[in-house]
């Protein structure tokens, strides 16, 4: 599978939705993740993610991650469709410790 890791939040493009042939990413406030069970490993998000958010976790050291995203892919709602990021988007591209500055 595919995992969005700590660089999505605060960001929130959201170019990775739009190209999704399963419709997989789920979205909190600060930041989106993937249904480890529906990502069919296609990678095509990958380079989509001005953020460079996305990893396949073959990668390793992402456990972390793919837990989170197991986590909350079961609690928060889908998104399909593109949407605005924040305003702010560009400042935290490349932010470090984000997770334990913004996550909630
Ligand atoms: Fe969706 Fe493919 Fe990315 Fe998995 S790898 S989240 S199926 S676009
Ligand atoms: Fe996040 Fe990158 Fe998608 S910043 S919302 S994983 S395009």
């Amino acid at each position: 599978t595919y995992v969005v890791t700590d660089a999505c939040i605060k960001c929130k493009y959201t170019d990775c939705v739009e190209v999704c042939p399963v419709d997989c990413f789920y979205e909190g406030e600060n930041m989106l993740v993937i249904n480890p069970s529906e990502c069919i490993d296609c990678g095509v998000c990958e380079p989509e993610c001005p953020a460079e958010a996305i990893l396949p976790d073959t990668e390793g050291g992402l456990e972390t991650w793919l837990e989170l995203n197991t986590k909350y892919s079961a609690e928060w709602p889908n998104i399909t469709e593109k949407k605005d990021p924040p305003a702010d988007a560009d400042e935290h591209k490349g932010e470090e410790g984000k997770f334990d500055k913004y996550f909630s």
